[in-house]
């Protein structure tokens, strides 16, 4: 019988974008502390990883992000004052979101070159282990959520299992596009990705989006810095220099997936998010019936 993968404890989440597309509302706050609903965007994909048993919590940042630092820290005045005035459920809300001590760890990208580079500034601290990639932008709503979906399949297959989605053909410009071979259950066999290919050029429709399973050796692809789509370093390049090397596979989650990097993505998932809230639901339908369009 096959070995079983090697466990995934560690996951990296680049949170160095500047944001342009959210300005002015990410002047001076990080686009990932943006709310959805009444939780910053970043908190999905922790709250997601840690449900997929991922125990260390890697954050590439850059400057003017130390307040997400701050964010997955105590904030002991405002629990003292919680506590004092026994606001229970606002306490619990605080302290639900936070990390064990030692579980986070923060490293800087220092230059804007690209998401691979921004994997690549976390190498020491991921080690030579499996590790997952979360990028907070695409927040995925699903039971059990995106990346528990995607470990199933890897500790069947291991090596490298990405989320992906079936994209219309004028959108595939924005993503790494797959090129699919056997389907397995859930699984899709990758035999190529290219990064942002035009819809002229795209192997399929079928699109990473931001969930990653990936080996220690991405690193050693990683560190040739080679740019790519968009003159940035690309992670898909790197990626697909490991196929034929380890197993790698896509999974079609049944999750939905909101694009938060983008103003009506975010809109959306704040409306979805909203609406399947028991407190807020409700009076969210009542006040939307009410719009006129
Ligand atoms: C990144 C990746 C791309 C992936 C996308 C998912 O692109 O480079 O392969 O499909 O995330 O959201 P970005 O959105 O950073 O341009």
């Amino acid at each position: 019988m096959a070995r079983k993968p090697q466990p995934v404890r560690k996951a990296v989440l680049p949170v160095a974008g500047m944001g342009t597309r959210f300005l002015p509302a990410t002047k001076a706050v990080p686009k990932e502390m943006l709310p959805v609903v009444d939780k910053p965007v970043v908190q999905y994909a922790v709250e997601e990883a840690r449900e997929a048993g991922i125990e260390q919590f890697i954050f590439v940042t850059g400057r003017g992000k130390a307040i997400i630092e701050d964010h997955f820290d105590h904030a002991y005045e405002l629990e003292m004052l919680l506590k004092s005035r026994d606001k229970t459920s606002e306490l619990n809300s605080l302290l639900e979101g936070l990390p064990v001590t030692g579980a986070v760890s923060f490293t800087r990208q220092q230059k804007p070159l690209g998401l691979g580079h921004a994997v690549w500034s976390a190498r020491h601290l991921v080690g030579d282990e499996p590790f997952a990639v979360l990028l907070p932008d695409d927040l995925m709503v699903g039971t059990p959520g995106g990346l528990s979906q995607m470990m199933d399949v890897y500790n069947d297959a291991g090596g490298v299992v990405v989320a992906a989605e079936e994209k219309p053909l004028e959108e595939v410009k924005r993503y790494g596009v797959i090129s699919p071979g056997e389907i397995k259950g859930k699984a899709v066999e990758v035999k190529d990705v290219v990064e942002k290919p035009k819809p002229s050029k795209a192997p399929s429709r079928l699109c990473i989006i931001g969930r990653y399973i990936l080996q220690p050796e991405i690193f050693v692809e990683l560190d040739r810095k080679e740019a790519g789509a968009g003159g940035e370093i690309q992670l898909t390049d790197s990626m697909a220099r490991l196929i034929g090397r380890v197993p790698f596979h896509a999974v079609k989650t049944d999750c939905a997936r909101y694009d938060c990097g983008d103003k009506v993505g975010f809109l959306q998932a704040n409306i979805a998010l909203a609406l399947a809230r028991p407190d807020i639901g409700p009076a969210l339908k009542d006040i939307l019936r009410r719009v006129p369009l």
